[in-house]
């Protein structure tokens, strides 16, 4: 390492002692602000982090220049089509659209376009393949123009596997190594990724977190974010885990614990005794489910087991070795008997986690596996009617799915020994579940099949479908026809189970409200239960053919057979092999598309279209406005509500609109295939079932009250009609608006709808930024008022002040609420703007004005 320069280290020296006493999420931050921030302003920014240590919390700013950038097929398609556009825009204004590129590296996973339509079959992950293809073809022509037009961006195609996975076993570095003129340098590795579970990859040590897609656009043409030192949490481990006692359990804990306590944005570390007993795998299990706990990282710094876990995952040998001398020399590396100054400290003791599963809509809602039979009992369900061996909470769906706990070669090699075992009773999954194995990347076929375990599973009916998200972003295809006839008839309220890591209504499938989340040999239980009311404790998972009462201890595995099974299945070829094969797929590379510097748009095109905001004419929308409430709405609005990702209603109208102009009724795909349209995504803001409207709670699905005229009509509409006569328009919500993923068009949607300001008593991290980056002013709700105390009708109005030259990070902003019937109250919202980047981006009109200015 001679040579290597380590200049935040010597900036540090002087402060060497206090420097070990940061967490190391802030001595990784540092040394990121003194690499990118100007020479004149790494002092200030090294004494704020240092003055930090204080108070335990700073209220100062230090960038943050992320090295690279990692999206999804349905994140990076709108990105990609606001940079066609802005491409446009550039050329209409006479400059070289060819001079527009990303400056950072760019990756893009094809995974979230993969439904489970083919399954239990062994031709499955084929045929899911062959119809995401067919039915994406447009939009993956456009992806495919994008990587060979613009710089530093690549595209890994349908089947490499879920973004995450990819980032843990293929693009990770932990610590990048430089060449350059003046010797080799070394820094950390450290992105962002469009996805609110990017965290995964703090469990091998890499600082990086979800963002907005717009906050990610600034990011990859060279802008640095602004960050406001963040609150860091302490979660201090200690015990180890008990036998039997999984990855998934702990991280269902972790997240009960920590959404309990409230960490919302904030970040998390894991340090103390137990950290450095959890293998790698564990880590990014518990990693990857920060934005359930709120937190925007779960960090675990770097030590053995991530170097073990690299060389699993075919690292070469030299760069395992460099990443360990590193992280030791720049005192990032993960010492268990250190206790740096946290803001708060959390203590979780491992060895009293237990088996566990979460939901039925939620997933901090933590309950012994062995209490589903009561939860479900209080609900009250009584079926009208009986249905043909079905039980009243049936299990529709059995998902061993999401990147959270298919990344984890324990996880599914624990799943394949209870199939096993499952198999030799000659147990079979009743034929009412809709059974999937989607896992993480084609690697774990490989070590799976050596292990014998694959047979085992399919034996079963958990045949792969696929390595994409599948069922964890509701692309979980129909139910059986045995449970939608049940469901018809009144005869069950059907349930899910799977290895994801989120539950709430209409998630997982447009039709099913109830799902527990579940470590994956704990889905396969159920599945072959068939009834989620059912005491896995006490009573049998099933009878065998040979009349036997299997219950579940005849068949979990004990870790001994893991660890032997996980021998005999994984070598560590198999991770950058079975990449390397699945990213030549065939059908991918005969996508025909465009080689130009400009994407030529299609007119008739459902898919893509030149979405009207990237363009030279958007302005900024602050100032003083007399607004229509275009909607209020309760707590928990979520970015399912917001813009919807799982499949078109057949019967609703946006699937009308999509068939005047020529797509098939029934095969429309979901609405996360459709980023590529504004006019089908403005339609689809706020189209849910499950969304109240307190301005007209009898209105239908995506309909409001048109307050001038009274008329009740579509959301979008009434919006048109609110901008065509000048009238602006905001939005009132209540408790963690906006929570749920980093998908832009949640935002978008609501700046196509006129939506200036949406005041709410809290904002979730990402949704809050993307609202900025669309150039919509967030507004925090004085504290103890509720949209239900402000007792909105329609017809009264709402008077903002957002003078943009006073607009001030969380300063007050004057708000009047104009009765229709007379009457003026006067509140003091504050702007929910965390750093003077955003109030700039405001003042602009959002991400898009900046990067086109
Ligand atoms: Fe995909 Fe679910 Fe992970 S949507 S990225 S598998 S959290």
């Amino acid at each position: 390492l001679d040579g290597v320069r380590y200049t935040y280290l010597d900036l540090a020296g002087a402060y060497s002692e206090a420097y070990f006493r940061l967490p190391v999420v802030l001595r990784l931050l540092l040394e990121n602000a003194l690499r990118n921030m100007a020479d004149t302003e790494r002092d200030a920014a090294a004494a704020a982090l240092f003055g930090w240590l204080e108070q335990g919390t700073s209220e100062a700013e230090i960038a943050f220049q992320p090295g690279r950038v990692l999206m999804h097929d349905t994140t990076s398609t709108p990105a990609l089509v606001d940079i066609a556009a802005m491409r446009d825009a550039l050329a209409e204004a006479g400059v070289d659209p060819g001079l527009l590129n990303p400056v950072l590296p760019v990756d893009v996973s094809v995974d979230h376009s993969l439904a489970v339509e083919a399954y239990a079959r062994a031709d499955a992950a084929a045929l899911n393949l062959d119809l995401e293809l067919r039915r994406n073809a447009e939009r993956y022509r456009f992806l495919r123009w994008a990587s060979k037009a613009l710089s530093n961006v690549r595209i890994h195609p349908p089947g490499t596997g879920i973004m995450h996975t990819i980032n843990l076993e293929q693009l990770a570095a932990v610590v990048c190594r430089k060449d350059g003129a003046d010797g080799v340098s070394l820094h950390p590795d450290m992105m962002i990724g469009t996805d609110s579970h990017t965290p995964m990859i703090n469990g091998i040590g890499v600082l990086g977190w979800g963002v907005g897609g717009l906050e990610a656009q600034t990011v990859m043409f060279g802008m640095p974010t602004l960050l406001r030192i963040p609150d860091v949490i302490g979660v201090r481990l200690t015990g180890a885990l008990a036998p039997g006692v999984t990855a998934t359990d702990l991280a269902l804990t972790v997240t009960q614990r920590l959404r309990a306590i409230g960490v919302s944005g904030e970040f998390v570390e894991f340090f103390g005794p137990g950290a450095a007993t959890l293998s790698a795998g564990t880590r990014c299990v518990v990693a990857n489910m920060a934005p359930e706990y709120g937190a925007t990282t779960g960090y675990f710094p770097i030590d053995g087991e991530t170097l073990a876990y690299l060389r699993q995952t075919g690292r070469p040998e030299a760069h395992i070795a460099l990443v360990g001398a590193y992280a030791e020399r720049a005192g990032i590396a993960l010492d268990p008997d250190a206790a740096p100054r946290y803001t708060r400290v959390v203590d979780i003791a491992l060895d009293r986690v237990q088996m566990h599963v979460a939901g039925p809509k939620r997933p901090q809602d933590l309950h012994p596996y062995t209490e589903t039979k009561a939860i479900l009992q209080s609900l009250g369900f009584t079926p009208r009617a009986r249905a043909d061996g079905l039980p009243r909470h049936a299990i529709a769906i059995a998902a061993i799915t999401s990147c959270t706990n298919t990344s984890d070669p324990r996880l599914l090699t624990a799943a394949g020994l209870l199939a096993r075992k499952a198999r030799q009773a000659g147990l079979r999954v009743p034929a009412w579940v809709k059974t999937s194995l989607g896992p993480g990347s084609p690697a774990a076929a490989a070590y799976l099949a050596r292990a014998g375990l694959l047979e085992d599973l399919a034996a079963v009916g958990f045949d792969i479908v696929g390595y994409g998200c599948t069922t964890c972003i509701g692309n979980s295809g129909p139910l059986p026809a045995a449970v939608r006839d049940a469901m018809a008839a009144g005869a069950v309220h059907p349930v899910a189970v799977l290895s994801g890591n989120r539950n709430f209504t209409g998630r997982i499938h447009p039709d099913l409200d109830l799902g527990f989340l579940m470590s994956p040999p704990l889905v396969i239980a159920f599945a072959l239960a068939g009834d989620a009311e059912r005491d896995l404790g006490r009573e049998p998972v099933q009878i065998s053919p040979d009349g036997r009462a299997i219950h579940l201890r005849d068949l979990w595995p004990d870790e001994a057979e893991i660890d032997a099974a996980l021998a005999a299945g994984q070598r560590p070829g198999d991770y950058r092999g079975a990449f390397r094969i699945a990213s030549a797929n065939p059908a991918w590379q005969a996508l025909q598309s465009p080689d130009t510097a400009r994407f030529p748009w299609d007119p008739a095109s459902t898919a893509l279209r030149r979405p009207p905001f990237a363009s030279t004419e958007e302005a900024g929308q602050l100032g003083r406005y007399t607004a229509h409430p275009l909607l209020v709405l309760g707590d928990d609005v979520t970015t399912d509500h917001l813009s919807p990702a799982s499949a078109i209603p057949p019967d609703s109208p946006i699937a009308d609109f999509l068939v005047e102009r020529g797509d098939k009724r029934d095969d429309l795909n979901v609405f996360a295939s459709r980023r590529g349209n504004w006019q089908v995504m403005m339609r689809a803001a706020f189209y849910s079932k499950s969304l109240v409207n307190l301005l007209c709670p009898e209105a239908p699905v995506g309909h409001t009250r048109h307050a001038p005229s009274g008329g009740i009509e579509p959301i979008w509409a009434a919006a048109a009609r609110y901008a065509q006569a000048g009238q602006p328009v905001v939005l009132v919500a209540g408790e963690r608006y906006g929570t749920g993923s980093s998908r832009d068009w949640a935002a978008k949607g609501q700046r196509l709808l006129g939506i200036r300001a949406v005041l709410a008593v809290s904002f979730e991290r990402i949704h809050r930024s993307n609202l900025i980056g669309m150039g919509i002013l967030p507004l925090r709700l004085p504290e103890g008022v509720t949209p239900a105390s402000l007792r909105i009708r329609s017809g009264d109005r709402i008077d903002i002040d957002a003078d943009p030259a006073a607009l001030m990070p969380r300063g007050a902003v004057p708000v009047r609420i104009l009765r229709a019937g007379g009457g003026t109250e006067t509140l003091l919202a504050a702007a929910a703007v965390e750093t003077r980047l955003e109030i700039r981006l405001l003042r602009m009109g959002g991400v898009i004005p900046a990067i086109l200015s």
